[in-house]
């Protein structure tokens, strides 16, 4: 079974690099960061700080700094060496001082306040308890030469996004944890102890994620890759149109794809069945991330400090499309009539469809629609009010699904067909004449949840994807689809519009 899902990835490769929004490429081989002990002052700030272990502290021989993964093993034990050499978030502090962060930064701070001391880049780019007390230290560190110091020693030690920002909650007693666990040790582990019931009461003790669990996992990616309005122990992470029209890259967060790029540092042999853990991955990353950007719409409408409307809940391509002669124009053929329907004039702003525009037919909630209709009006209108209401009501749907979502770890075949014929008449309509982040969405729906089709050919479906994917490119050069619809090649989209028809039909 894993080897089917090797062979039928492989000629995929082409297909799946495409699905990648930006070009960043493959991580370059990093140079390991200095192990550096926090300052040794006695303020509480400092103390929180050295509580960082950082991910060299997990890194020796004998644990998880093996050169070579123990493959047949349930822990292959090389995980630093893994991350550290292949995984883009060893390199997510280090990016705070590249140029093009020293851009952003100085695009919306003006000078002499760098983008690796904002507590709102650290947010997502460093360890989540270095950015919780630098926002509340903000002010000082922009004034305090030795504190920013200490808070980049402590994000250098973290390196980035490390083990402890994705394997324990923040803020949690990680010595305490680590001390047990070197004590229990690598080499009493049999594969038997390893999930033993009590082991995972350490892990939970320790408040080591379960992150094995999709809901779990999505939950965390989704936190930096979507946003977050935070918590007690987690940064607010809020990439909003400030931060993306001072150049960074939109964020585009899909569970399956998104775990699929990253290298992994885990035994992939302990799911047999990776065609249908992918699928469910799919779908409760679905609910899991519409959460999330439907959240940060309500901490925008609600949050006094932030001026709404806040442009980055909406569709960007509902504001940047370019202008051009009237008649030549595909919305006011194709889309405006659909918009009209929904009582919004031509030239609204759209709200963010990315992770809903399937949510009712994924999740067999019909009536969710209306809870998005109502949340999506409230979000291209003028009153902050209604969107606190119709996202708290949206929420609590989404919140519903999720936990019926998360029972099922793996989706058989006969569940992914299923699942198939009811999304198929709404790809059908967003590849014929939907939005970019409609027909986008489309295509990984039908992607994710096809793997292993019979009727998708000897090539996986590369010659299906592939042009679907390619009409959704962006013309080099530009960050936005400009020639979307508008005279560019639509046979691919239309091709797997006809294949989504005859799926529906079966
Ligand atoms: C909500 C979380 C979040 C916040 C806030 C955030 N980033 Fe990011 N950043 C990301 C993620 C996730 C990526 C990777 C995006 C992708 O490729 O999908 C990224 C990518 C980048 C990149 C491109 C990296 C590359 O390898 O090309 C730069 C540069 C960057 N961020 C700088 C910043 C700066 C500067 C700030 C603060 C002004 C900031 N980020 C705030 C999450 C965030
Ligand atoms: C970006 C988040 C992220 C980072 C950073 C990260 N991990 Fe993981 N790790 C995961 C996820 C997600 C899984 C589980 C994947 C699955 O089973 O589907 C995992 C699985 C593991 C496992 C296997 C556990 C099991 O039960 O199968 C080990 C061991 C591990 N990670 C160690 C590390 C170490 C050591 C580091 C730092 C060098 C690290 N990880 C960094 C996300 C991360
Ligand atoms: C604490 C915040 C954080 C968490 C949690 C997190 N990421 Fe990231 N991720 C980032 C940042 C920041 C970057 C950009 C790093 C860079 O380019 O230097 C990134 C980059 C990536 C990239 C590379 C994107 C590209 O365009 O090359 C992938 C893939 C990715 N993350 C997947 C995941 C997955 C899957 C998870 C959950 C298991 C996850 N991330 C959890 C912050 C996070
Ligand atoms: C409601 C309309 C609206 C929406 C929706 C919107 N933007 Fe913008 N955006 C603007 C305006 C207005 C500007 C400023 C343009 C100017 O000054 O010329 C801007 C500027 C930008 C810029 C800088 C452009 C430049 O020339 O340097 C980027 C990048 C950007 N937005 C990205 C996005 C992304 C990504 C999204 C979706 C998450 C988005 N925008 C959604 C209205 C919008």
């Amino acid at each position: 079974m894993l080897r089917a899902i090797v062979v039928l990835t492989l000629p995929l490769a082409a297909v799946l690099s495409v699905l990648a929004w930006s070009s960043a490429g493959t991580a370059e081989p990093l140079a390991p960061s200095p192990i550096v002990s926090a300052s040794s002052g006695s303020t509480e700030l400092s103390q929180a700080l050295h509580s960082i272990s950082g991910s060299m502290s997990c890194a020796s021989q004998g644990c998880h700094g093996r050169l070579e993964p123990l493959s047949s093993k349930p822990v292959f034990q090389n995980e630093s060496t893994a991350w550290l050499n292949r995984d883009p978030h060893a390199n997510a502090y280090e990016v705070l001082k590249s140029d093009r962060s020293k851009k952003i930064a100085e695009n919306l701070n003006g000078p002499g306040k760098p983008a690796h001391r904002d507590a709102r880049c650290l947010a997502c780019h460093a360890h989540p308890e270095v950015a919780r007390l630098a926002a509340e230290q903000q002010a000082e560190i922009w004034n305090n030469e030795k504190l920013a110091d200490q808070f980049d020693r402590a994000a250098v030690k973290g390196t980035g996004v490390g083990c402890e920002s994705c394997h324990t909650s923040a803020g949690h007693a990680t010595s305490e944890y680590l001390k047990e666990h070197v004590n229990w040790g690598p080499t009493g582990r049999t594969e038997g102890t390893w999930k033993s019931d009590s082991n995972l009461e350490m892990w939970a003790r320790a408040g080591l994620a379960p992150l094995t669990r999709l809901e779990v996992q999505a939950d965390l990616c989704a936190s930096c890759h979507v946003g977050s309005p935070g918590s007690a122990i987690e940064p607010t992470r809020d990439c909003n149109h400030d931060i993306m029209a001072a150049g960074h890259p939109r964020l585009l967060y899909e569970a399956a794809t998104y775990q699929l790029r990253l290298p992994p540092h885990w035994n992939q042999k302990q799911y047999p069945e990776l065609d249908g853990r992918m699928a469910s991955m799919f779908v409760v990353g679905q609910s899991v991330a519409a959460e999330h950007a439907v959240g940060l719409s309500a901490m925008h409408a609600q949050n006094a400090s932030v001026v709404w409307p806040e442009f980055s809940d909406m569709d960007c391509f509902s504001c940047h499309s370019g202008l051009r002669p009237s008649a030549d124009s595909w919305k006011q053929k194709r889309l405006f009539p659909t918009m009209r329907a929904a009582g919004l004039a031509p030239g609204t702003q759209i709200a963010c469809s990315w992770t809903l525009s399937m949510a009712p037919e994924l999740s067999g909630r019909p009536a969710m629609r209306q809870k998005i209709d109502a949340w999506s009006k409230a979000v291209s209108g003028t009153r902050p009010n209604a969107v606190a209401a119709t996202a708290k009501s949206l929420l609590s749907e989404l919140s519903e699904w999720r936990t019926v979502t998360a029972k099922s770890a793996e989706l058989n075949q006969e569940s992914r067909r299923a699942l198939l014929r009811k999304i198929a008449p709404v790809a059908v309509a967003a590849l014929k004449n939907g939005r970019w982040d409609e027909s986008r969405h489309a295509v990984m729906a039908l992607f994710w949840l096809s793997r292993g089709d019979p009727s998708l050919g000897s090539d996986g479906g590369a010659a299906l994807f592939g042009p679907a994917l390619s009409a959704l490119e962006f013309s080099t050069g530009s960050d936005s689809p400009a020639q979307f619809r508008q005279g560019m090649d639509e046979e691919g989209l239309v091709r797997l519009a006809v294949w989504a028809e005859s799926l529906a039909r079966r």
